[in-house]
């Protein structure tokens, strides 16, 4: 694989801050919220990956990845009981000498951090850094601490084998920055980016899997493979928009946590609570909803009538099938009591209140 060394190519990225990378790091930070405490309040260490960490900061003052990835924990209501049981490491890699001093300038002016805090800013090709790790723990039989792998790129040029022995390991989880755009365009041209496109894909099975004609569905279909290529149980994305509302990049979570598959769908949620999972760059980051709203409920109440169509189901079998699609818990639990009162479903064999923790049988009304 050639890598190259090399000063930043795109050092304009810092002067501006739109809607799009203000969602990234809300999603960063709504996600590292509750990753957290879930895996720091008994793991014993836990670790935080910035592979493309940058600059620290932008033009006009805006934090980049690595302080919102350290805000969220120096500030977490948690943070303090997480350190009872666990060390917690950041780890910075920039390849570019100027943003990596600019962002250790930051990171000094944070002061000295509380005990069992590190953070470790490294100058060096993240690949290469990543490659040596995924060594380092073969060779010694050991499982990493809990990791989250913050991956994002100005290109689509990620080896997907470094991504797949990665997430080879327990408890890693990836957040990956998919540029689509330009990954699409190299898809497009088919042979003539084979190389690259069987080193991002870790083979040639792109030529099979990504024939749709339209943007969204090829989309689907490349997150599908980098699914299936790191054997992911969970892929969970957001795909953002440039000027001409078209995907320009894709935000996937790839887990095999079930805790964070649900976690992902929920702060994705917090940012779109109409349910589409897609953000703009036109859209007003300082705009809040002030109604927020609904969303549209009808599909999910068309997935459970179609589920019951088959056999009955406990509710809470249906919660554990719904992890797979967008809906969140709370939705399932709104549409079976409407479709119950409207006399659609009906539950049996449980005791109590007609409500999840009882968990009915659930049926078809005759
Ligand atoms: C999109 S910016 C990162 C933005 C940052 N994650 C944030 O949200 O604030 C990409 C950064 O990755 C750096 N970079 C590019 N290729 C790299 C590589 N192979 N290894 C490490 N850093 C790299 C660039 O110099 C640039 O600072």
């Amino acid at each position: 694989m050639a890598i190259q060394q090399g000063a930043d190519p795109n050092p304009s990225y810092w002067a501006a801050y739109s809607n799009l990378q203000h969602v990234k790091h809300e999603l960063i930070k709504e996600y590292l919220n509750g990753w957290f405490p879930k895996l720091g309040l008994w793991a014993g260490r836990i670790v935080y990956f910035d592979t493309h960490a940058g600059r620290g900061t932008h033009a006009q003052g805006q934090l980049g990845s690595p302080l919102i990835a350290l805000n969220t924990f120096l500030e977490h209501k948690s943070r303090d009981k997480i350190l009872e049981k666990s060390e917690v490491t950041f780890f910075f890699i920039e390849r570019d000498e100027e943003n990596a001093s600019l962002l250790r300038d930051e990171l000094s002016r944070l002061g000295t951090l509380p005990a069992k805090i590190t953070c470790r800013p490294i100058v060096a090709d993240c690949f290469l850094v990543l490659q040596e790790l995924i060594a380092q723990f073969r060779a010694s039989g050991r499982n990493p601490a809990p990791a989250f792998f913050f991956i994002d790129p100005y290109g689509f040029n990620i080896p997907g084998s470094v991504l797949r022995d990665l997430m080879g390991f327990e408890r890693v989880e990836l957040f990956i920055n998919v540029i689509w755009r330009e990954l699409n365009m190299a898809i497009s041209q088919g042979e003539r980016m084979a190389d690259t496109l069987d080193t991002v894909f870790d083979g040639g099975t792109w030529r099979d899997a990504i024939t749709s004609e339209d943007i969204d569905e090829r989309a689907d279909q490349a997150v599908n493979l980098l699914r299936t290529m790191t054997e992911a149980k969970w892929p969970t994305y957001c795909r953002m928009l440039g000027d001409n509302n078209v995907t320009r990049y894709l935000l996937l979570h790839l887990t095999n946590s079930d805790a964070g598959r649900d976690l992902m769908k929920d702060c994705i949620w917090k940012v779109r609570p109409d349910g589409k999972f897609y953000v703009r760059k036109s859209d007003d980051p300082s705009q809040q909803y002030l109604i927020e709203p609904e969303p549209d409920l009808t599909p999910l109440r068309t997935w459970i009538l179609d589920k019951l169509r088959t056999n009955p189901f406990r509710w809470k079998v249906l919660a554990d099938h719904l992890r797979a699609e967008v809906w969140r818990e709370p939705h399932l639990n709104k549409a079976i009591s409407e479709l119950r009162k409207g006399g659609r479903i009906e539950g049996d064999q449980y005791e109590g209140r007609f409500c999840k923790k009882s968990n009915p049988r659930l049926f078809l009304c005759p």
